[in-house]
């Protein structure tokens, strides 16, 4: 883990935490706590500017943007908020547009810093802006749904998605930090919590076994949203993906073990219609899934794959794959799966668990691939 303390922490509010990511000069600190939002510590050291701009939604901006607002007037000059329209299928260029409008619009400069206000969709989309406007200008991930805090706020994916494949324009581009004010997460709707909850299971099976135990024992204290183990789920995720990413920042490599049930999850999201499903319930899914998949290859056993399926089943979310084609399911899922980012030439590549804590990336027989999406798709 990265040792190095680029924030002064003993400013910031009790109990808060941080996570350090360790990208040479890109690194950055994930701070990790309540009342993150209105303390000026949390902005100390951020990049000066004559503007910042808060790009965010429509549900979230009544609930947080005033508040980011008036933390950030003392230190720019100017302060505006972009409100973009909710909901993953508004992932899209023109809505990446209206960033853009607003930004040349206002004269925003190439000194210009950015805070992305809001879940995954909000963040990865400020990121992608942030990586083209004049070239780059720095951005800021202030994240308010679980899922956001503990994956796609930190390790610079960002992306918007295409008709044909989800997050498939995008670009690498990390942000200055990121700040998880862990209140905002007492306004998440609980479909919403669920979601987020998926992907802290995901990095139990792949890297920490450990932590897919200690899951296990506080499911139901997350569910009830119970602070101190909100910040232990948000913290333990960040290090494991912050560790990752250290490691293999464009995702050469290693970094796809963050995929875990991915390949499956992105295909019910893009058969089914972006938003139908959320992004969390398909990973959900998709990572039961990927564990069949892993078991029918010889590499865990069904006692695996059902202590998983219990566990995504209690945080509420969906376990039986949805039908995508009526005439030709499995033909629609391979297809679907085919132009995932992690396909070559066309052979599709997968996340599995090989022995418990332990992942690898690698192609399955088209046959036993459609065994499990049949099997998947029938209540059990
Ligand atoms: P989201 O951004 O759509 O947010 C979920 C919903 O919660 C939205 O309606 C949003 O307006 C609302 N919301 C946000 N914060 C709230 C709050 N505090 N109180 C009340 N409502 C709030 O969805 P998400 O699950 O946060 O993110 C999913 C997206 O993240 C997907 O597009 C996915 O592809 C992307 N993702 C990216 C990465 C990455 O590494 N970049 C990783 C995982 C997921
Ligand atoms: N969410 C997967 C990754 O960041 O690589």
């Amino acid at each position: 883990m990265n040792t190095q303390t680029p924030h002064p922490i003993q400013t910031l509010p009790l109990l808060t935490q941080q996570v350090n990511i360790a990208l040479g000069d890109r690194s950055y600190g994930i701070l990790i706590g309540s009342e993150l939002f209105d303390c000026d510590a949390s902005y100390i050291g951020l990049p000066a500017a004559a503007c910042a701009v808060i790009v965010t939604n429509e549900t979230v901006a009544p609930l947080y943007a005033q508040r980011l607002a008036s933390a950030l007037t003392p230190r720019y000059p100017a302060v505006h908020t972009v409100v973009l329209p909710d909901g993953e299928v508004y992932k899209t260029w023109e809505s990446l547009n209206l960033i853009f409008d607003d930004l040349l619009g206002q004269g925003c400069d190439r000194k210009t810093v950015l805070f992305a206000l809001g879940g995954g969709v909000v963040g990865d989309m400020t990121g992608f802006a942030a990586a083209s406007y004049m070239r780059g200008v720095p951005f800021v991930q202030v994240p308010t749904t679980l899922l956001a805090q503990v994956d796609s706020s930190v390790g610079g994916k960002t992306a918007i998605n295409h008709p044909l494949g989800k997050n498939m324009i995008g670009a690498f581009y990390q942000p200055q930090r990121v700040i998880c004010d862990l209140d905002t997460l007492k306004t998440l709707p609980l479909r919403e919590l669920s979601a987020g909850l998926a992907e802290v299971i995901k990095y139990g099976p792949i890297a920490d076994m450990a932590f897919l135990d200690w899951i296990e024992a506080n499911m139901d204290a997350l569910m009830a949203r119970d602070p101190q183990a909100l910040a232990y789920a948000v913290k333990q995720s960040c290090e494991i993906k912050t560790h990752v990413v250290g490691q293999d920042e464009r995702e050469s490599g290693l970094r796809a073990i963050l995929n875990f049930g991915h390949t499956f999850g992105h295909a019910i999201e893009a058969g089914m219609g972006y938003g139908q499903w959320l992004h969390g319930e398909a990973v959900g899914c998709g990572m039961v899934m990927a564990a069949r998949l892993s078991e029918s290859l010889g590499l865990v056993d069904a006692a695996f794959v059902a202590r998983l399926t219990l566990l995504i089943q209690r945080a509420g979310l969906p376990t039986v794959a949805p039908v995508l084609d009526a005439q030709d399911n499995v033909g629609r899922y391979l297809a679907l799966m085919r132009v995932d980012k992690k396909s070559e030439a066309g052979e599709i590549k997968f996340v599995l668990i090989d022995g418990p804590g332990q992942a690898v990336v690698r192609s399955a027989p088209d046959g036993v691939v459609a065994r499990v999406i049949e099997a998947s798709c029938i209540p059990a």
